[in-house]
């Protein structure tokens, strides 16, 4: 099914229009003033420190660090691409593992002890970078997202999955190929804490702000919220299905006082999505309730209204001193027309089953819910690249209307890193450099390549992945 296009939509008048027809639910602010009181301009304070503006970068990992798990040289063009945006939140960077075994893949970074050195060095030079281009670095924060990929880790060959999983799940097992044997012992989740405590250890020497306990996107942290089939002290009850948070969470106290936490949340999820006969995309068979949708209303199709266990964990976090969360919802794994809403569907996932506004909509209702329900948290909004040339209506209107505390951006940032800088000085937006949702950014490491813009970012238009890359999407059934 086609939908059209945003780039087709000649004002922001006609582009409301079709919303209310729709009945999309996007708000969108008539303009960004550029002189310094627009809300997105606006300082917030978070982590102990004072952020500059409201806008923020999602972390995004490239498949490009060395093979033992030190920053690479495209890495560092990232990370300086972010520092250099204009925002003045660097939510996490990328996802880095904290032990070999749970990388997603055999590039992924990894926080320990031998990467310490490159990440000092790649940390200093984000805030240089950000001082030399907006004059201070005093208001940029920095963490560094901590991560175990569990169902998802293929640490030693980009397709072989070596799958930790935390319970048997009865859709997603069958889904990947995961048995009861790949569910991690409490033994082996107590190296793993241990793993995340030593990382969070590097993270504070290099000189981050702060750690993100990543609890999203079907990741080791994010399936442990829905183990309620999991015995011991790690399944079932509220309380057990948070132990693996809350011990590391313990231990970082512990070692690191004076490292701020924070937690990449999936406020809500749904069934996994498979692509159906018809090619488009349709929920798992599932029948009776579904209580693995961490979030959900327990049929598996919805959020919950009352978001009753996310706001449990956003109080948890509360006690452990979390002042900000970023949050996001479902997986791309599993449903990612939702986590991550396009026009064009990505190499080993279905053509959009709905208009991708809607799920840009249920990100935001989301992110205003999670906000009425647990007011003293500050949260960080994604989702909204979809929108592109109407991002910044949509960042402006969320913090101005108190739905967001901060916009979080990712794709567009890979394509238009200074995007932050050009809207909030009132710049017109550089329209050739609009991510359109083309989805190569996740194609590329699907197919075992580096990641990166290849359509719209001349560094990688001109690598050689970017021709291989046309090739495996022409022949593409
Ligand atoms: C190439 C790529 C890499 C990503 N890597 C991460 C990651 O390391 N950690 C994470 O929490 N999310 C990751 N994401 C998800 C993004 O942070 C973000 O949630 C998603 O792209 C939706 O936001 P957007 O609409 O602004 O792109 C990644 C997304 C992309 C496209
Ligand atoms: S490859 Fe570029 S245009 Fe395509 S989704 Fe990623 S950032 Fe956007």
């Amino acid at each position: 099914m086609d939908y059209p296009k945003i780039a087709s939509f000649k004002t922001l008048e006609e582009f409301r229009d079709y919303l209310r027809r729709e009945n999309i639910r996007i708000g969108l602010a008539d303009e960004v003033r550029s002189d310094g009181t627009a809300a997105l301009a606006q300082k917030a304070k978070c982590f102990g420190r004072t952020a500059g503006n409201r806008w923020a970068i999602l972390p995004m990992e490239g498949w490009d660090c060395e093979p033992d798990g030190n920053p690479g040289e495209f890495t560092r063009r990232r990370w300086l691409r972010f520092a250099a945006s204009g925002a003045k939140l660097l939510y996490g960077t990328e996802a880095a593992a904290v032990m070999h075994s749970a990388r997603s893949n055999p590039r992924q970074l990894t926080a320990q002890e031998h990467t310490l050195d490159a990440l000092k060095k790649l940390c200093a030079e984000m805030r240089r970078t950000h001082k030399e281009k907006f004059g201070t670095d005093d208001d940029l924060v920095i963490g560094l997202q901590l991560t175990h990929s569990g169902r998802y880790a293929h640490p030693n060959q980009p397709h072989v999955r070596e799958a930790k999983t935390a319970y048997a799940h009865p859709l997603l097992d069958r889904k990947f190929g995961c048995s009861p044997a790949n569910v991690v012992t409490d033994a082996e989740v107590h190296e793993i804490l241990n793993c995340f405590i030593r990382a969070a250890e590097v993270a504070q020497k290099a000189g981050f702000d702060f750690v993100d306990i990543k609890h999203a996107h079907g990741y080791l942290g994010h399936e442990f919220l829905s183990a309620h089939d999991r015995p011991g002290p790690y399944g079932g009850s509220f309380e057990n299905r948070t132990r693996f948070f809350r011990e590391i969470a313990d231990g970082i106290r512990k070692k690191c006082p004076g490292l701020y936490l924070s937690a990449r949340v999936s406020l809500f999820d749904i069934l996994p999505y498979v692509k159906g006969e018809d090619g488009l995309g349709h929920p798992m068979e599932w029948s009776g309730p579904y209580p693995y949708a961490f979030g959900g209303d327990g049929t598996g199709k919805h959020m919950d209204p009352g978001l009753k266990e996310t706001v449990r964990f956003v109080n948890l976090l509360r006690e452990y001193g979390v002042d900000t969360i970023c949050a996001t919802i479902g997986s791309p794994y599993y449903n990612v027309h939702m986590q991550r809403p396009a026009y064009y569907p990505v190499s080993d996932g279905y053509p959009p089953p709905e208009n991708p506004l809607y799920n840009v909509s249920r990100h935001l209702a989301a992110v205003k819910r999670i906000r009425e329900l647990c007011p003293e948290m500050l949260v960080v909004g994604s989702g909204y690249t979809c929108l592109q040339d109407y991002l910044p209506n949509a960042a402006e209107y969320s913090i101005a209307h108190n739905e967001a505390d901060f916009v979080g951006i990712g794709r567009m940032v890979l394509s238009y890193p200074e995007i932050c800088a050009d809207v909030l000085a009132g710049k017109p937006l550089d329209r050739r450099r609009i991510c359109r949702t083309f989805g190569d950014c996740t194609n590329a490491p699907r197919a075992g390549m580096i990641s990166g813009c290849y359509p719209l970012d001349d560094f990688y238009r001109k690598r050689p992945e970017a021709e291989k890359l046309k090739n495996i999407k022409q022949k593409r059934p």
